[in-house]
């Protein structure tokens, strides 16, 4: 059962898509308090999980932290991060009581789950104006489909988009395209995507192709498209000040930027230097700023990542001027005038401050709106005009699309990636815990830069890494500029990469079938081990394993120089190794503890017992994969319900895509 509380004055932001009558009263659960602010108390038992919030840091049990609903461009998600990109307010507390709660606040909102005090879950915010989803039910499990119900479909990309996909931010020519669709052909790893980033365009223009380098862009589109290779290029969200270039213009002649107190459109300086902002929570802005995807659609391109839509500000005209007057004080009067310490921290806190996000405001229905109270919509709004857009441009067409900044209710417009993580190890492992949550708030399709954004990478962890993405709905290897290369070409074992990704490409027929029963029945793709085996004591604290579908459990390798790693089984399931050209082992392993060595160049992955899962020959591209017949690898006499559609169209609802194999 849901029911829904209203305080004060909320905003609107559609995250929930159906209609309800407030609730009298208060919730049964805990205690509420808006006196100052919202304040939201419980005593969680000693054994209480607690789940939910989506992309943020940390273990699938979110007890002992505190978590802040901010979305920030931050590339540091070391561990003592309180705040990510995203803004994912949705919680479960399950033990002695089972509840969940959605707390639909667009504004800075911080879940203190057992931080403060160890048995206390405190959330709390600055205004009393929210709408408050409680919800109740048997398990977490069946909260977690209640809640997805209300919140309307995921999003559900084209199918090319579960083939594999190479970025780095640093391709800045054909040739440099090229070179890498090339290289994978030679090295013969499929690749469906090559992902542009920031500098396709002409001086980080929006909407704008750089001059020199992309001349007669259809053609070049074609030319990859018949190498298999979609390009999927960068939007951000500041858009260039800058005379004559038609995007700033239009913005500026029709109010669509958002604005300053006095009325002046706000100057953020982002990736082009001095940008304004699209107001994509103006329904106008919103249309006109979605409408203009269609300059790289009707040129051939069929996805997008959003970027920098937190939205990220390196700094803003105040803020500049500020440190000016501090550094000019501070050349005249030295230590006295501004103690360096101070100038330092100003200079730190400059980038994506609170100070600027209150300077600026939107026009929402006519009203203005300050931007800090509604600052977690940026990238859910800037994100559905796209897919408002390609509703209108292309209606019969998915086009893919993800985005770096979310709110619940963006799910339904397109998926995420995690943003800038780090060649770490640990990131890895924080990839694979965040995957369930994210599931959770409706986010299906995700993934993370595989390899690590940030720092240096090695060959190990590449391929440990991608042995993950292997079943991450999104699988990208993204580097940033500067970085070591990490394509997998650029390392000794290119055999090994080819097997670890060909995997993916056998893999294909069912990720797809499970993506799409978990999108068409508000499922999900990945569950923590607890969702499936409630009553095993030691299953439901386990948070590196993770199941998949209803078949299969994932245990990726995450430690350097390991040669495998401890596995816990809940139930005697197969244990199945992908490995070179097509060879596929099997052993069946009984319940308990157990160490399984897995190889580089391996993926590994655990049938449950009594099911099957279908795999075929791996190809060049996803278009190219043929699943007429699919070998059924798994347990004898079980059977497996694939689904399968063009992946083009939108035709969901036809029987015919299901059909039923049996081993
Ligand atoms: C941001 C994005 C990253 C991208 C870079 C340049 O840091 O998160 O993925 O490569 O900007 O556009």
């Amino acid at each position: 059962m849901i029911q829904k509380y209203v305080y004060g004055n909320p905003f609107s932001t559609d995250a929930v898509t159906v209609q309800m009558e407030a609730a009298e009263g208060a919730p049964q659960f805990g205690q509420l308090c808006t006196d100052e602010g919202f304040c939201f108390t419980y005593e969680m038992g000693k054994e209480d999980i607690v789940y939910g919030l989506g992309e943020a840091n940390r273990g699938i049990n979110k007890r002992g932290f505190r978590y802040v609903s901010d979305c920030a461009d931050d590339p540091n998600h070391t561990e003592d991060k309180n705040s990510l990109y995203a803004a994912h307010n949705f919680i479960i507390v399950a033990g002695k009581e089972t509840f969940g709660m959605f707390f639909d606040y667009p504004s800075v909102i911080t879940f203190d789950i057992g931080y403060t005090n160890l048995d206390k879950l405190k959330v709390s915010c600055a205004h009393a104006d929210m709408n408050l989803y409680v919800i109740t039910g048997e398990t977490p499990y069946d909260i977690v489909k209640q809640f997805r119900k209300i919140i309307g479909r995921s999003f559900i990309p084209p199918k090319f988009a579960f083939g594999f996909g190479q970025s780095r931010w640093g391709y800045v020519t054909k040739d440099d395209f090229r070179t890498v669709a090339q290289k994978y052909h030679e090295s013969r790893i499929p690749l469906d995507m090559i992902y542009m980033d920031i500098d396709y365009m002409q001086d980080y223009k929006d909407f704008t192709l750089n001059e020199e380098n992309f001349q007669e862009f259809p053609a070049f589109v074609q030319e990859m498209k018949d190498q298999h290779i979609r390009l999927i290029p960068i939007i951000d969200a500041g858009v260039k000040v800058e005379e004559g270039y038609d995007i700033y213009e239009e913005g500026v002649a029709n109010n669509y930027f958002c604005k300053r107190a006095d009325g002046t459109d706000f100057v953020a300086a982002v990736w082009p230097g001095d940008t304004h902002f699209p107001d994509v929570l103006n329904k106008d802005a919103r249309k006109w700023f979605g409408d203009h995807y269609s300059f790289l659609i009707d040129q051939g391109i069929e996805g997008f990542w959003n970027d920098m839509n937190e939205p990220a500000i390196f700094y803003s005209t105040e803020g500049m001027t500020e440190i000016k007057e501090m550094l000019k004080k501070f050349s005249e009067e030295g230590e006295k005038g501004v103690p360096m310490f101070h100038l330092m921290g100003k200079i730190m806190s400059m980038s994506n401050s609170h100070e600027d996000y209150k300077r600026f405001y939107h026009n929402v229905d006519g009203k203005m709106v300050c931007h800090e109270d509604v600052h977690n919509l940026f990238g859910y709004n800037m994100t559905r005009a796209a897919g408002e857009a390609f509703e209108r441009l292309v209606p019969d067409k998915r086009i893919l699309m993800f985005s770096r900044s979310s709110y619940v209710g963006m799910h339904r417009y397109g998926g995420i990636w995690t943003g800038d993580n780090k060649s770490w190890w640990s990131h890895l492992l924080l990839n694979l815990k965040m995957m369930p949550s994210l599931n959770m708030c409706g986010f299906l399709y995700t993934g993370a830069d595989l390899g690590g954004f940030g720092a240096d990478t090695t060959e190990d962890l590449v391929l440990r890494w991608l042995a993950l993405g292997v079943f991450t709905p999104l699988m990208r290897n993204h580097a940033a500029r500067g970085t070591r290369e990490q394509e997998c070409y650029q390392f000794d074992h290119i055999e090994d990469f080819r097997s670890v990704v060909e995997t993916r490409y056998r893999l294909i027929p069912y990720l797809y079938s499970e993506f799409m029963k978990a999108a068409l029945n508000n499922d999900l793709y990945f569950k923590p081990l607890s969702f499936v085996y409630p009553e095993d004591e030691i299953a439901v604290r386990v948070e590196d394993q993770l199941m998949l579908g209803d078949e299969i459990m994932i245990a990726p390798v995450y430690t350097q120089n390991a040669k495998g790693r401890y596995v816990y089984l809940p139930e005697e399931m197969m244990f199945v190794k992908f490995g070179r050209d097509g060879e596929i082992t099997e052993k069946v392993l009984e319940k308990g503890l157990h160490y399984v060595e897995v190889a580089l160049h391996e993926v590994p992955m655990f049938i449950r017992k009594g099911k099957c899962v279908p795999v075929v020959a791996s190809a060049e591209c996803v278009d190219d994969l043929d699943s007429t017949a699919p070998e059924l690898i798994g347990y004898a006499g079980s059977e497996y319900t694939m689904y399968e559609d063009d992946g083009v169209h939108k035709d969901y609802e036809n029987p015919k895509n299901y059909r039923v194999l049996r081993k």
